[in-house]
């Protein structure tokens, strides 16, 4: 009986570590793409923005992909970003800014 009890309490433990170090290891892991990442900026964290956000009340997002198009590359479709969030006073942090940036592109510019 009682070594019945330290072998459940072995199997509960190395659980526990199995899990711990699995969850370390995602970490590590989930860690490693986002840094190598060509775009460092978090474009899930841009998306969330953007879905809460004003964007939507002046044009669709059809205007990020229709033929005519203005913003041409990475840096232009920034500083449309910026210029458009001083227009709906979002004061965005620059890195939010950057964050819904790599969400449109990713999602519709792809630069
Ligand atoms: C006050 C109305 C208005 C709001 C609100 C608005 N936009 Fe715009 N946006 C415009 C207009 C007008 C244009 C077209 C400007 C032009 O053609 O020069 C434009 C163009 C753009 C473009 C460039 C499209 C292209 O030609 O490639 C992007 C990117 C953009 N907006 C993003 C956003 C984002 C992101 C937000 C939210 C922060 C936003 N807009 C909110 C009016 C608005």
């Amino acid at each position: 009986m009682k070594l019945l009890t330290n072998k459940t309490m072995l199997v509960t433990k190395t659980t526990t570590l199995v899990k711990t170090l699995g969850l370390t290891l995602s970490l590590v892991v989930s860690g490693a793409l986002v840094s190598n990442s060509a775009f460092a900026a978090n474009a899930a964290n841009g998306k969330a923005l953007f879905t809460n956000s004003k964007c939507g009340t002046c044009h669709g997002t059809e205007i990020y992909t229709s033929k005519d198009r203005k913003v041409k590359n990475l840096k232009a479709l920034e500083a449309a970003v910026r210029l458009n969030d001083s227009k709906l006073n979002t004061n965005w942090f620059d890195e939010d800014v950057k964050d819904v940036t790599a969400y449109l592109n990713q999602q519709y510019y792809k630069f």
